[in-house]
């Protein structure tokens, strides 16, 4: 698979300026369900996953200006890309200077596409089919993590993670458009850009994309605060 799924990449999308970020070039689909099938056959797999990496997500854009905006986020850092798609956060922050960087996702298509698109933008990422939600948060000074709230299981997996992330003191920048999984009262919203996504993902082709920081005070409902004795209550 992990072979063929390069020629699929670069066969099933265009190179294109992401709209709003156009310093980046990514290969991109214009069509979610053709492409979709072709996954399905390519994988010999009718469950096969929908081509995430072939679409810069509103989530990813958000992430992309805010870093455009404040490349001192990730400049000489070690930047982690969770749920990485298309490689668009990924590449953004090597854009902005990041140090190292590494992508991953659960997708060997979306691991292809990460590479073509880090090549194409002349970035070095790292790039890992992994799923890390059960393992310790990364050695990584910013984790970016964009668009990861749109179904249920994944985002019970995700915000704990980030949480101890975050509690490790790495500083984790979410991107969201306001999905209805996204635990915002886990959140402090840093800033909102307009975004330029599809009618083939989304209800609307512009969207409000949100950028977020770790709520450092918040605690799952029904979580014992832990308090140590010598602490003032
Ligand atoms: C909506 S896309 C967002 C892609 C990109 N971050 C962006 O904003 O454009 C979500 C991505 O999460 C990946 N994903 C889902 N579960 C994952 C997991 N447990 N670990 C890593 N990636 C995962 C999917 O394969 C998909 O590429």
């Amino acid at each position: 698979m992990a072979a063929s799924a390069r020629p699929f990449v670069l066969r099933h999308t265009r190179l294109q300026p992401v709209p709003g970020l156009e310093a980046i070039r990514l290969h991109l689909a214009d069509e979610v369900l053709p492409l979709w099938r072709a996954v399905q056959v390519e994988a010999r797999d009718a469950d096969a996953a929908l081509p995430y990496w072939a679409f810069a997500w509103a989530g990813g854009l958000a992430i992309g200006q805010h870093l455009r905006n404040h490349p001192e986020i990730v400049a000489g850092r070690r930047v982690f890309d969770l749920a990485s798609g298309s490689g668009l956060c990924a590449v953004a922050a090597a854009q902005a200077g990041a140090a190292t960087v590494v992508a991953v996702d659960i997708d060997p298509f979306a691991v292809a596409a990460i590479e073509v698109n880090a090549r194409a933008n002349g970035s070095r990422v790292m790039v890992f089919r992994r799923d890390v939600l059960d393992d310790d948060p990364p050695d990584v000074e910013v984790i970016l993590a964009g668009d990861c709230w749109y179904e249920a299981a994944l985002a019970e997996r995700v915000l704990p993670w980030l949480r101890a992330a975050a509690a490790r003191g790495v500083e984790v920048v979410v991107g969201d458009p306001g999905r209805h999984y996204l635990p915002t009262s886990a959140l402090i919203e840093l800033a909102r850009y307009d975004v330029q996504t599809t009618t083939e993902l989304e209800d609307l082709g512009q969207k409000e994309g949100r950028v977020f920081a770790m709520r450092p005070d918040h605690h799952e409902p029904g979580t014992p605060v832990s308090v140590s004795p010598d602490q003032p209550r």
